[in-house]
């Protein structure tokens, strides 16, 4: 008998988060009791603010050494005891870092198929895709010809900032850290320009591609690049805080911008929580679903085989060696 793979933290990671880190242990697969489900995980969303989760430092709480590593997952209802739900339903959970996880059923949602790969509501159909949607549209307010700044603009979150910005029809330039990301930035999308910022001059790059300045920056990486983003800023901008991929491994804070860029541009600076814009998920999933069989919005998914694997490709996460969504298939 098939038996529940659970992936463990083992110790709060010191830095970069490591293999070593974590811990694989069999158990013995439950029964579900009334209104709970149980399931087979089919993809588990690997996200960075696991590492903060495991610093102690995220809003949704903390995961300690010895607990069930966190995520949300796509599952299969194998055995159900809720008329709510029955086998072979598809449902999203937060399930963890497990093979065969019991749920409850106000903890499960129910997967609409759009026609879509499923794995996509881990990603742009899902908590990153909302993130952009909404970080964008509700707090940046874009508007025609504005120029849109986006960091991490191959991933998850910042390629999809960028494409809607093109929908738009703003003028967006990403930053992302490879050639090859920058290459599927610029020809696969409608994203119009991508600074390598581990190659080239930030400064310089920004000053070429936004000669007027910055109409509205969407940071997903906090440290330097925030600082050179905010020096340019034009009168009137948007600053959407997203995300701190630059210091989730550290256990010092950088120094910040210079506020004197923010004033110098009367810009609006705002702090985007996904989970405060759950009531813009049904016009999101409409909006992108169609989007994306319009085939105006393109991904990448980065998929790893085996929930063995999560423990490295979640490092390869934390240090950029991702290429767009990492996403752990655990079944088909
Ligand atoms: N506020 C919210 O509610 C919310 C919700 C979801 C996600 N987020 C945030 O959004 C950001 C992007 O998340 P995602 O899931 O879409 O991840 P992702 O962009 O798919 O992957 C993370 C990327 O960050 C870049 N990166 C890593 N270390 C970096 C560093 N030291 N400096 C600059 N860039 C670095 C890497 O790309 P490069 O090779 O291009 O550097 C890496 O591929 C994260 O900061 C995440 O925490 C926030």
């Amino acid at each position: 008998m098939t038996s529940n793979t659970k992936i463990l933290l083992k110790t709060k990671c010191e830095g970069l988060p490591k293999e070593s880190d974590f811990e694989k242990i069999e158990e013995e697969i439950i029964e579900p009791k009334e209104g709970q489900i149980g399931c087979e995980s089919l993809y588990l969303s690997l996200d960075p603010y696991l590492r903060g989760k495991i610093n102690g430092r995220h809003i949704s709480g903390a995961i300690f050494p010895g607990d069930l590593m966190a995520g949300e997952a796509i599952s299969r209802v194998t055995t159900s005891a809720d008329p709510a739900f029955k086998k072979g339903d598809l449902i999203i959970s937060h399930s963890g870092w497990q093979s065969h996880p019991v749920i409850n059923i106000n903890d499960a949602s129910k997967i609409i198929d759009h026609g879509i790969p499923i794995s996509t509501y881990l990603g742009i159909l899902g908590m990153p895709g909302l993130t952009a949607y909404a970080g964008l549209l509700r707090l940046a307010e874009p508007e025609e010809n504005d120029v849109v700044l986006v960091s991490a603009a191959s991933g998850a979150v910042g390629s999809m900032v960028g494409q809607i910005a093109k929908i738009k029809n703003c003028h967006v330039v990403g930053i992302a850290g490879s050639d090859e990301k920058c290459s599927w930035v610029t020809d696969t999308t409608s994203i119009d320009e991508c600074i390598n910022y581990k190659k080239e001059n930030i400064t310089e790059k920004i000053k070429e591609y936004c000669p007027k300045g910055i109409d509205i920056y969407f940071d997903n990486v906090g440290a330097e690049i925030l600082q050179v983003a905010m020096e340019q800023l034009a009168m009137n901008s948007r600053v959407v805080l997203c995300g701190l991929m630059a210091q989730y491994n550290s256990d010092s804070m950088p120094a910040g911008p210079n506020p004197a860029w923010i004033i110098k541009a009367r810009a609006i600076v705002k702090g985007m929580v996904v989970y405060d814009h759950e009531d813009m998920r049904e016009n999101f999933v409409d909006d992108v679903s169609k989007w994306i069989k319009e085939e105006r919005i393109h991904y990448l998914e980065d998929i790893t085989e085996g929930l063995a694997n999560a423990p490295l490709a979640f490092s390869k996460l934390m240090r950029g060696f991702n290429t767009g969504k990492t996403i752990i298939k655990i079944n088909d």
